[in-house]
């Protein structure tokens, strides 16, 4: 069972109820830029990937390592999607050939973050071509995922060695880890995954999200009863703030967890999160990296949480009842954030190597890509102008 939460009202309704909604025309300008920057990346990377965030305004080279490289390889298959361009396909391509190898040799696979490499890369690969080595690759990184699994309470461990005591944690960056598993489900036939991961959400959802619907970055639990100890933040300003991005893992995660195990009472913690979330945007709609801060603090922006949050109000906006009394005003924020990304925050420059979305934030505490592009920004900002564009399949 998923705790039940009191979800907080939105409390400035009118603005996010007065937007115009995007226009057509203003969606496909914007994917035209991400095609663009896609075409000059490609030259720039010769077949590699992009670090996770940008520096001196372009993307370092790296070979495949890291928990970001799917990203890269899952806008090639947005802008394939969109273009149908047959050269973006090659490449691709040629990156599942990639994946296979690095989930074969467990090159950098010891941690959780298999459903971000596999999913973006290769689920979407087998779901658009069929392609055999896509769907051999997923299936194994699903596999590798699996060994992380914890009985005591139920969750897939995120970093470090399994059966610490100190490493007996959970992080709600993981939502989005686990669709690898439900989609592994549905084509062996095999309920472990999907057991698994329904467990893990059920977890994550009853102790990383606080009672005031806001989320730690990360929970610990006694690894020898289960017991929940206590909440803490790694990437968040403190223990006791909101993590931006945490926050919009947690929306998506919500509204992705939901499409795969239909747990209606996922729907007050999903309005319970977003309305914090809402309720904590500065006057241009774009988060700061931590909730806690809003205009005037001089911090910077994190708009890969921004991207986040719109991909999961979209995806919520499939699921949520029809007579849910915030439904249009989930809308019309996503189209608000989406439109204040477009336009204050897309790069409009093109030159090779550089992010699409600029001004994200990957680790404030450790001065790594502060106020700069990232991969996984660029990543879900072209989703979501994919999903507003179309009725889009996801990955996920
Ligand atoms: N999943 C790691 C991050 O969001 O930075």
């Amino acid at each position: 069972m998923i705790k039940a939460i009191t979800d907080g009202p939105i409390h400035d309704r009118e603005h996010f109820l007065d937007t115009r909604p995007l226009t057509r025309k203003e969606v496909e300008a914007a994917l035209d830029q991400v095609v663009c920057q896609t075409k000059a990346n490609l030259g720039y990377l010769q077949g590699k990937f992009p670090y996770s965030a940008a520096e001196n305004g372009v993307y370092p080279i790296t070979e495949n390592v890291e928990w970001t490289t799917g990203f890269w390889t899952g806008i090639l298959w947005l802008v394939y999607e969109h273009t149908g361009d047959e050269a973006i396909k090659e490449a691709a391509l040629k990156h599942v050939d990639l994946f296979l190898e690095r989930v074969e040799k467990r090159i950098d696979v010891d941690h959780h973050d298999l459903g971000f490499l596999y999913t973006p890369s290769c689920v979407s690969c087998y779901k658009l071509t069929g392609n055999e080595t896509a769907k051999k690759a997923a299936l194994k990184a699903a596999d590798v995922l699996m060994e992380r699994f914890r009985e005591k309470p139920g969750f897939f461990q995120a970093w470090g060695q399994l059966g610490k005591k100190e490493d007996h944690r959970l992080i709600i960056d993981c939502m989005l880890n686990i669709p690898l598993l439900y989609w592994a489900s549905d084509i062996t036939g095999d309920p472990r995954y999907k057991d698994a991961a329904t467990r893990h959400f059920i977890t994550s959802c009853n102790h990383v999200i606080r009672e005031d619907a806001s989320a730690y970055h990360t929970f610990y639990f006694d690894p020898e009863t289960g017991a929940p100890l206590h909440g803490a933040t790694r990437q968040g300003y403190s223990d006791t703030s909101a993590w931006a991005r945490g926050q919009a893992w947690g929306i998506y995660g919500i509204a992705l967890n939901y499409r795969h195990t239909r747990m209606n009472e996922a729907f007050p913690l999903y309005r319970g999160m977003t309305n914090y979330f809402l309720d904590r945007l500065p006057a241009d709609d774009v988060c700061y990296w931590d909730l806690i801060f809003s205009d005037g603090s001089g911090q910077p922006r994190d708009t890969s949480a921004a991207a986040i949050a719109v991909c999961g109000m979209d995806e919520m906006d499939r699921w949520l009842p029809e007579d849910d009394p915030d439904k249009i005003l989930y809308r019309r924020a996503a189209h608000r954030i989406l439109r204040s990304l477009i336009q204050d925050h897309a790069n409009k420059a093109h030159q090779p190597g550089q992010a699409m979305l600029l001004h994200g934030v990957y680790s404030w505490h450790s001065g790594k890509g502060v106020d700069v592009g990232n991969i996984w920004g660029d990543y879900f900002y072209t989703e979501a102008l994919t999903r507003f564009l179309k009725a889009w399949d996801p990955y996920w």
